[in-house]
């Protein structure tokens, strides 16, 4: 199997090839997706969310965020791994963005780094690239903006759809590989998806985009409370592992476990 790269990216949506991207957030994880050849991975800030249990994504730092990068890069040998730039490491500029996401690359080995933003980052996106760091850009509703968004909220409605047109095509222009567009309408997805000769990535857009990501929790049924309209749940993790640890401390109190089988 090869490893998968930006170019290969650019090559299935020239054939129509729709791929799929899973977050990953530890070595083991990034094993078992890697083995399921999912060919991208997102080491996503919402590590701030299902790792470190913040609120939202904007506490979580670089520090927080690089060693699990790495640790995914370790354990994805076939998988380009992508890696978020937390909120605050690169809104000041070009100059700023470099620094983190240079940090990010020599420190966990990711192959490409993710930033929130459409035109306003534009200059940031060009620096980089220029850099020979690529970057996949996410637009639309952008969690680490949900203050001045007004809360989780559908992006580019209506009237606002220009705006989410011309951010997607600012980020291809500045150089992105790739663009996530997150919660938007799926027809204003599929537009975009059209338009541009990147690959898009929706989440909560529609089924038109070039490919898809979910955050793996969510999907794996991994996550307390309820899920997003936009999240298929494909495996019941969290239950299991409930019942699993019920069921050990039950064989402990019995003193079922250990049994023979298990002793020395
Ligand atoms: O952090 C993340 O998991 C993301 C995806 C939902 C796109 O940015
Ligand atoms: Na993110």
């Amino acid at each position: 199997r090869r490893a998968t790269r930006i170019q290969h990216l650019a090559q299935w949506k020239t054939e129509g090839h729709k791929w799929a991207m899973l977050t990953a957030y530890d070595y083991s994880t990034a094993r078992i997706f890697d083995e399921a050849e999912i060919p991208v991975l997102l080491v996503g800030d919402s590590a701030a969310n299902v790792v470190y249990g913040y609120d939202t994504t904007i506490p979580v730092s670089l520090d927080e965020l690089i060693p699990l990068a790495r640790a995914v890069v370790r354990g994805a040998p076939h998988a380009m791994v992508v890696a978020d730039l937390p909120f605050g490491t690169y809104e000041v500029g070009p100059q700023q963005a470099l620094e983190s996401s240079i940090r990010m690359f020599k420190e966990s080995g990711a192959h490409a780094i993710k930033i929130e933003g459409g035109e306003r980052i534009a200059p940031q996106i060009s620096a980089l690239t220029q850099a020979g760091i690529p970057v996949m850009a996410h637009v639309g509703f952008t969690p680490q903006s949900v203050n001045g968004l007004g809360g989780y909220r559908i992006q580019g409605r209506g009237d606002a759809a220009d705006q989410l047109i011309a951010d997607a095509i600012a980020v291809q222009e500045a150089g992105a590989f790739a663009v996530v567009m997150e919660m938007v309408p799926a027809d204003v997805a599929g537009q975009i998806t059209r338009k541009l000769t990147i690959p898009t990535v929706g989440i909560g857009a529609g089924n038109e985009t070039d490919a898809q990501v979910l955050v793996w929790q969510d999907a794996a049924g991994y996550t307390h409370g309820k899920t997003a309209k936009f999240v298929k749940r494909y495996a019941s993790i969290g239950d299991d592992l409930r019942t699993a640890a019920r069921q050990y401390a039950a064989d402990v109190a019995s003193a079922s476990f250990p049994g023979p089988e298990h002793s020395y």
